[in-house]
């Protein structure tokens, strides 16, 4: 993708993150879009029909290019005997909470489907995360015209997304709310986002989409000066109205407890505000996902009736408080203004 391609898809560099989990909605996408960002829809955990029907909402709402998220289908080893483990230690929750836990199993979250879907309705971008699909399916989407693009945590996954083909890297730092979209789910440390962005500057000429911890246009001037094209920014739209955080999610944000990466609520490393169901877990969480989120779907459906903040996976990023109960088209116009002051 040129650089000049790459600029046509929003005329300020701020990409909405999609937000898997409720934040994300139609509404959320079209604002992003409009005010001349880059919305995404996520496709993660719904039906293939449900992300049909967004599509179709954002394209009554905009006729600004969007983009579609998709979970790349995670097929790391899984140790069961773990995860029963698992289970049995959350009992206590189940019993808590009123209700029975799920069953862990593992899914590729409608994979062929939502190809086939987005393949046919070409969204300007197909983005990916968990891993990079092969040179022949990023050939396919580009073919019908969608520009593809792959998250990644390191520069050894750069440099693959880039021998697959795809179009631009969302580089997410440590500091990113949600999970962390690595292709192998490692204990590794995650690389801060300013490190990571030099480093695969180093490794890679694709165009670069900055995500972790940016919640404002100094972060946004920030990250372009190191070297990316765009900000991808998510903990500083949950709060929008337009945006379907839960009102228990919502009123975390109020709170100035420290965020942390657990594998506590999903099995895979996600960062979030630390609360109860956080520590109490978080040592014994095996490495298992998707079937920890399963197994623990039910827990936090009724922890969020509840109202109950501390049994629900607080998704968000270091710099969560400061985001701001703003119309997103307000905030992106104000990051886009920001940005451009600091740069000149
Ligand atoms: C609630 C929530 C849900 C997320 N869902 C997705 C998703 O479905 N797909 C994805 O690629 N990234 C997802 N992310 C990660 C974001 O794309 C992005 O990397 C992150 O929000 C950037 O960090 P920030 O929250 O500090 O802005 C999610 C993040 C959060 C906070």
């Amino acid at each position: 993708m040129t650089t000049a391609a790459f600029r046509s898809l929003m005329e300020i560099p701020v990409v909405g993150a999609p937000l898997a989990g409720g934040s994300s909605t139609p509404e959320l996408t079209a604002a992003v879009s409009d005010a001349g960002g880059l919305g995404f829809i996520a496709a993660g955990y719904k039906t293939v029909d449900e992300v049909g029907r967004q599509i179709e909402q954002v394209r009554a709402k905009t006729r600004r290019p969007f983009g579609v998220n998709i979970f790349f289908p995670t097929q790391l080893a899984t140790d069961e005997a773990a995860v029963d483990d698992y289970a049995a230690r959350l009992t206590g929750e189940a019993e808590l909470y009123g209700v029975a836990l799920g069953e862990p199993h593992w899914s590729d979250d409608g994979w062929e489907g939502k190809l086939e879907l987005v393949a046919r309705e070409r969204p300007a971008v197909a983005s990916f995360t968990f891993g990079c699909p092969d040179r022949a399916i990023v050939a396919g989407l580009q073919g019908n015209g969608i520009a593809v693009w792959c998250t990644v945590t390191s520069p050894t996954e750069a440099k693959l997304a880039t021998a697959a083909g795809v179009d631009a890297l969302v580089v997410q730092g440590a500091e990113a709310g949600g999970h962390q979209g690595s292709f192998d789910d490692t204990d590794e440390p995650p690389i801060g986002l300013l490190a990571l962005l030099q480093l695969v500057r180093d490794a890679t000429r694709l165009p670069l989409v900055a995500a972790g911890g940016i919640a404002n246009g100094a972060g946004v001037a920030g990250v372009v000066a190191a070297g990316a094209s765009a900000a991808q920014i998510g903990s500083g739209l949950m709060l929008t109205p337009e945006a379907g955080t839960s009102a228990p999610h919502r009123a975390a944000f109020a709170s100035d407890a420290p965020t942390a990466l657990t594998r506590a609520f999903s099995g895979r490393r996600a960062r979030g505000i630390v609360n109860r169901f956080m520590l109490d877990h978080n040592a014994a969480a095996p490495r298992a996902y998707p079937q920890v989120h399963y197994l623990t779907a039910p827990l936090r459906a009724a922890a969020r009736s509840a109202a109950d903040a501390d049994g629900i996976n607080l998704w968000a990023g270091q710099a969560y408080s400061l985001a701001e109960a703003t119309p997103a088209a307000q905030l992106v116009a104000r990051w886009g203004a920001q940005a451009l002051a600091v740069h000149g």
